[in-house]
């Protein structure tokens, strides 16, 4: 996976060759259109103010792909929230050069707004990712197995080995699984460099026992049977142990905000038009747009991408219940939603 999807030359992602949208390899939520970060931008006025309002407040994204969610949560929050929009600056942590190149073509009209580092540094306000945590490399461990890939021949395969005695330590308690070590390490760094603020993660997984570290591979929006097919033309993915990355932060001092699926939260987000100094909802205009209608009900409906993808809210130096992000409004209790 780590090469498939990372090598410097022939990597899916680090090429270049990874397209998303109609014309791509699959949808996210942000090839959707604007409307996810339109949203997503009324959630992050709202955390600014929780955090006082302050200055020099960071949005950190991870995994921009070319920009364009940055570009619509800029363009509606300086449209809609131009106090919010003084305040901030836009971080992307963008580690391949040629992502930086498109992400700054596509963000070319907000100029220093924007910063690039191609690792996280301190910051205070708010780490959004959407489908970062499923690119992370995994390995699948099942029991005391683990499955490794071999060359026979011309070709890849799965072969079985033991893992070695002393190693169950670092293995998953659960059994059947996978153990992404990368995203563990993720949630770490992402701690030791919140100041003061959130971490917001949409990605799709699962919970607890339910959580079974399923590969799945993508190009041109069919689902193929192998990760060996396709090698650097493919999407490979990895399920979200949602419950393992949540324990991991909590252990790191943090506190779960919330976790609910798409479909509740960005029904919370519509609820909850313009707290504060939002004011203006970036909302009305859903009901006038056929365009917007048709956004929406892709994010939402339980069939398309409501109900697959998930989103977990964590919290730094910052009372998560005063009051509860609007986004989970409609959430479940936690400790049944993530079965910590
Ligand atoms: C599935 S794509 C999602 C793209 C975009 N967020 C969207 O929703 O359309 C995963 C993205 O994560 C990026 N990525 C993977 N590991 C990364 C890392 N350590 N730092 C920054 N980006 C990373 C990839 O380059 C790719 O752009």
């Amino acid at each position: 996976m780590e090469q498939a999807l990372y090598h410097p030359e022939h990597g899916y992602y680090s090429s270049g060759r990874c397209t998303i949208g109609r014309h791509g390899d699959y949808f996210t939520n942000v090839s959707v259109g604007p409307l996810f970060g339109q949203l997503l931008a009324a959630q992050f006025a709202e955390i600014w103010e929780q955090l006082g309002k302050i200055d020099n407040f960071v949005i950190v994204e991870q995994g921009a792909q070319d920009g364009q969610f940055a570009r619509d949560v800029l363009q509606s929050t300086q449209k809609h929230a131009p106090e919010f929009f003084a305040s901030l600056r836009y971080r992307i942590i963008e580690p391949f050069p040629i992502l930086q190149e498109r992400q700054s073509r596509t963000l070319k009209s907000f100029g220093d707004k924007i910063e690039w580092r191609d690792s996280l540094q301190p910051f205070a306000g708010v780490h959004f990712s959407n489908e970062l945590l499923d690119a992370m490399p995994a390995r699948l461990i099942r029991g005391a197995i683990e499955k490794l890939v071999d060359l026979e021949g011309d070709g890849f395969v799965f072969v079985e080995r033991s893992l070695p005695q002393g190693a169950t330590a670092s293995k998953p308690s659960r059994e059947n699984n996978a153990f992404n070590q990368p995203a563990l390490d993720w949630i770490d760094n992402v701690v030791s460099k919140l100041r003061r603020g959130y971490v917001i993660a949409f990605d799709y997984g699962h919970v607890g026992d339910e959580f079974q570290g399923n590969v799945q591979v993508r190009a041109r929006h069919r689902h193929l049977d192998s990760p060996f097919e396709q090698i650097g033309h493919a999407d490979i993915t990895m399920h979200v142990d949602w419950t393992r990355i949540a324990q991991r932060a909590q252990a790191n001092g943090l506190r779960v905000a919330g976790f609910t699926d798409q479909h509740h939260f960005l029904t919370g987000l519509i609820s909850e038009p313009g707290r504060g100094d939002w004011g203006q909802s970036p909302l009305p205009e859903i009901g006038t747009s056929p365009k917007m209608k048709r956004e929406l009900q892709m994010l939402l409906h339980p069939e398309m991408l409501g109900c697959s993808f998930q989103v977990l809210a964590l919290a730094k130096n910052v009372d998560p219940d005063s009051p509860r992000l609007a986004g989970f409004k409609f959430a479940r209790e936690l400790r049944y939603a993530l079965d910590l």
